[in-house]
């Protein structure tokens, strides 16, 4: 759904009662795990590759520590990249189950494989305590199809099935989806975790409700921003999308991003933001600009938004940043998703840096999803600052949107296995 009718609310999904943890009994049990650890790789000191970024393995942890200690025997299934497939050496897991050991200290095997007769074995020989990661599940072709037998090939492996992987709820796939009907299953505690707060804002958040929404492509977002007018007290919109905005209300945008579609998309919202929306659009007054996208380029504040011939814009000026943080600070709730600018480009960083300090300081709930966001606030040493920092990309935004996601659906209590 996406919410392009003026309807995304009357039809958004409401909060899901969930199947936990604290319902399944695991004890001496195969517990089939799914969890992402789709995580960004890079190269070791001996050119080995290794998990450049372990935030989505350690916000798994509490769900296989909880598993260990009740003395589950823990079976890990996860994805990594996209391999289409068929096995891709690139795609491993091996550093992902290396990463592991190290931060649990327990025995991690890594299967050779993702079901099957040695994996199956391996599965009956695991002790109580001990992890078993399988091998990226979409090395099999049956996975990303949500093919029934495959489904059946991964719950052979276990007693009972525990869904960890929110990244991936959005996913309708056999170790997303497909499984839970076939085993007794349940959430796991970041799933459940995440499912909770992004609904809680949006259903019952300490008011005013401010949603800062930035990035580069307003398409990608509209749906988001669409269901924030509806439920929220202030949209922010920062970073490249502003230009689509600025483009519809006859502003010059100059070489700034400012693709045709997003216009149409952008005067929708601004018209359902003077219509029948609930929120305060608010958009910058002032940009940073640059003659080309680049660190070295030659740049300038512009107090203003008519970006001249020749000039793009890179980062939201520093007045709109003083606004956009007062916004912030007199929240109850803020939502975050998407930088205000080039952050990766110091120049242009400053916009980013303000928000992310504004969210850091914040008094009311701040909740930050998407990888954009999630590491400008590691560049600036701040992700332990806010109240939730989703692990999820595409499946927050799903969820944020209004749409069921299938993940978390086979996990809804009257659904059993
Ligand atoms: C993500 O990184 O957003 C999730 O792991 C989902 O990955 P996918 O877009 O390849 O399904």
């Amino acid at each position: 759904m996406s919410g392009a009718d003026g309807d995304a609310v009357a039809h958004a999904a409401r909060q899901p009662l969930l199947r936990t943890l604290a319902q399944l009994d695991v004890e001496d049990k195969r517990v089939l795990v799914r969890v992402d650890f789709n995580v960004p790789l890079g190269e070791g000191d001996g050119g080995e590759r290794v998990v450049a970024d372990d935030t989505r393995i350690v916000s798994a942890l509490p769900t296989i520590e909880e598993l260990r200690s009740r003395g589950a025997r823990v079976i890990l299934v996860s994805h990594l990249g996209r391999p289409k497939g068929q096995a891709d050496p690139q795609l491993s897991l091996a550093p992902v189950a290396q990463r592991l050991r190290e931060l649990t200290g327990a025995s991690v095997t890594l299967a050779p494989g993702v079901a099957g007769e040695p994996v199956g074995e391996l599965a009956e020989k695991l002790a109580p305590g001990e992890i078993l990661l399988l091998e990226n599940v979409r090395f099999e072709p049956g996975e990303t199809s949500n093919d029934p037998d495959f489904a059946r090939a991964l719950a052979r492996l276990a007693d009972a099935y525990v869904n960890d992987a929110f990244g991936a709820a959005h996913r309708a796939h056999a170790s997303t989806e497909g499984v839970a009907h076939l085993l007794p299953s349940a959430a796991g505690r970041l799933l459940e975790r995440e499912v909770k707060t992004l609904y809680g804002i949006l259903e019952s958040p300490a008011r005013p409700l401010v949603a800062v929404i930035g990035g580069a492509k307003v398409a990608d977002k509209i749906a988001v921003i669409d269901r924030f007018l509806e439920v929220a007290d202030v949209v922010i919109i920062g970073g490249a999308m502003c230009f689509p905005f600025f483009a519809a209300q006859g502003h010059p945008v100059g070489d700034s991003l400012c693709a045709a579609d997003d216009v149409e998309h952008a005067r929708r919202a601004l018209a359902q933001a003077a219509g029948s929306g609930k929120a305060r659009l608010e958009l910058p007054v002032d940009l940073v600009i640059a003659e080309r996208f680049a660190a070295d380029a030659e740049h300038r504040a512009l107090d203003a938004v008519e970006v001249p011939a020749g000039w793009m814009g890179l980062d939201i000026g520093p007045r709109t940043a003083e606004r956009y943080a007062k916004e912030i600070s007199a929240a109850g709730t803020v939502f975050w998703n998407g930088p205000m600018g080039a952050f990766e480009l110091a120049p242009f960083a400053a916009g980013t840096r303000a928000i992310a300090e504004a969210v850091a300081r914040a008094k009311g709930v701040t909740v930050v999803g998407g990888g954009d966001s999630a590491a400008a606030l590691a560049q600036f040493g701040l992700q332990g600052q806010v109240t939730h920092l989703s692990t999820g990309g595409g499946a927050t935004l799903e969820l944020v949107e209004g749409s069921t996601l299938p993940g978390v659906q086979a996990l809804e209590l009257g659904e059993v296995a």
